[in-house]
């Protein structure tokens, strides 16, 4: 019997066709939770009087002998071992002998596959949780440190309202926690036990789903044999998630590389997480944000490769779908090493006080204040908007800043003597302090979310 389904064959299978279909390479990964959940299928087998009790005992005594070969690096996979689940069992079958065989009984790698994908989902979501949850407090602590500084907030790439550099940074942290709460509905979905589905239909011994679900910690068990065999959705829910987590990193990477240009000059990344080049002897490249960025469209990738492995597919279990574990291997360790690795980043960047503030004094970026300032006179603001238009016109023209505009020139295009003193009075600190809507850049509010922030981080 050379594989778990010789039976009726004749002939062996192709070479070409076993390096095409085995999957081991991949599903190593696996390993220790098939074991994991081998374990309490024979424990439920006993438990159920389907397999004898010496017999059980036998079994698991081996498994737990393989669990310890797994985590020492001791197993060793043979060229004949189609997947984790014929590896393992062919190594128990060594250990124990033919009793190994009954392992297998009201089982099928169609629900042990997916066992297997959950528990490992359910060890590493929660890790990908934490390494967010340190990615945002340590944004948190830098929103604090940089309370003080003001930054040029832009649309389109061009200046448009100062904020408080620590509200910029909080917007990442909103942000992330969107990306945890994904993770955690998904969770929620995840937690739900598909043993005992075997292959699509079902086993006529009486097996007890839920002793397993609850040995192996999910909340509940499947209901319908066909659509657990059937489902990835938790995998497509899972990359989807990751997708936009990376999409979120790789515009924080996007924003420090080019804070870091020394065309914009606002931030100097850590020499640690720099890389230099072969020929131009200045350089201090942004290389591990790059990556960043670029690792993205992986992630990315594996979103639309494991939508299309799921689009048209008839129900239930198909071969296509080992495909899977690339998709979400992939995406899972990338997100998890570019959390972590922004993190250090943001904790190690210092930032440019001087250049960033200075930069808030450029660019008419207080022009909204004083169309404000004008519609608290009774104007319209559509036209208090026509009139500041004018005089930044005026003051692009004088290659000036709004506020060295001469008096005479404001209170001529204005129309409204209290104006002149205002523009007089404008600085980017003054533009901030203005705002006092709820959400705004108003100091005392981005005090009370990294505050807040702090609580819920804790
Ligand atoms: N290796 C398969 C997968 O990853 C599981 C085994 C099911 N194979 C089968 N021929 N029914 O999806």
């Amino acid at each position: 019997m050379k594989y778990l389904w010789s039976g009726r064959f004749k002939e062996d299978l192709d070479e070409l066709a076993k390096r095409f279909t085995f999957s081991i390479s991949l599903d190593k990964n696996l390993a220790v939770f098939d074991v994991a959940g081998s374990i309490v299928h024979a424990e439920m087998l006993v438990r159920q009087k389907i397999i004898p009790r010496k017999d059980g005992k036998k079994i698991i005594s081996g498994l737990k002998k393989i669990e310890g070969e797994i985590r020492r690096n001791q197993f060793v996979f043979k060229p004949d071992d189609e997947d984790i689940h014929t590896a393992i069992e062919r190594r128990l079958t060594e250990l124990i002998g033919p009793v190994a065989g009954k392992l297998h009984t009201a089982r099928s790698r169609n629900d042990q596959i997916i066992l297997d994908e959950k528990l490992y989902l359910k060890r590493i979501i929660p890790e990908i949780r934490s390494v967010i949850i340190l990615l945002q407090k340590t944004l948190v602590n830098k929103a604090e440190e940089c309370i003080e500084i003001f930054f040029p907030e832009l649309t389109h790439f061009q200046p448009a309202q100062p904020v408080l550099f620590s509200h910029h940074l909080l917007a990442y942290v909103c942000m992330l926690e969107r990306d945890k709460t994904r993770l955690s509905d998904t969770l929620n979905r995840i937690n739900i036990s598909p043993l005992g589905a075997c292959a699509c239909a079902g086993t006529s011994f009486k097996i007890d789903p839920v002793y397993i679900a609850k040995k192996l910690g999910f909340d509940d068990v499947f209901t319908n044999s066909v659509d657990v065999v059937s489902d990835r959705d938790f995998i497509m829910e899972t990359v989807s998630n990751l997708g936009i987590l990376m999409i979120h990193l790789s515009r924080m990477a996007e924003e420090l590389i080019l804070w870091h240009s020394s065309l914009i000059g606002f931030v100097d990344l850590p020499e640690e997480f720099c890389t230099g080049s072969s020929i131009m002897p200045q350089k201090k490249n942004p290389d591990v944000l790059e990556l960043i960025r670029g690792k993205a469209s992986v992630v990315l990738g594996s979103i639309v490769g494991m939508f299309s492995l799921m689009k048209g597919l008839p129900l239930s279990y198909n071969r296509d779908l080992q495909e899977d574990k690339r998709f979400l291997f992939e995406s899972c360790e990338i997100a998890h090493l570019s959390t972590l690795i922004i993190s250090r980043i943001i904790e190690k960047t210092k930032i440019n006080v001087v250049d960033m503030s200075m930069a808030c004094k450029h660019g008419y970026m207080e022009a909204t204040d004083i169309a404000e300032f004008l519609t608290t006179k009774g104007i319209p603001f559509r036209e208090s908007h026509y009139i500041v238009g004018n005089l930044v016109k005026k003051a692009i023209e004088k290659k000036l800043p709004l506020n060295e505009l001469d008096e005479l020139t404001i209170e001529k295009i204005t129309k409204c003597k209290a104006a002149v003193k205002f523009v007089k009075s404008l600085s980017p600190e003054k533009s901030i302090r203005l705002k006092s809507s709820h959400g705004s850049t108003s100091p005392s509010f981005v005090k009370k979310e990294i505050e807040k922030w702090k609580i819920i981080l804790k």
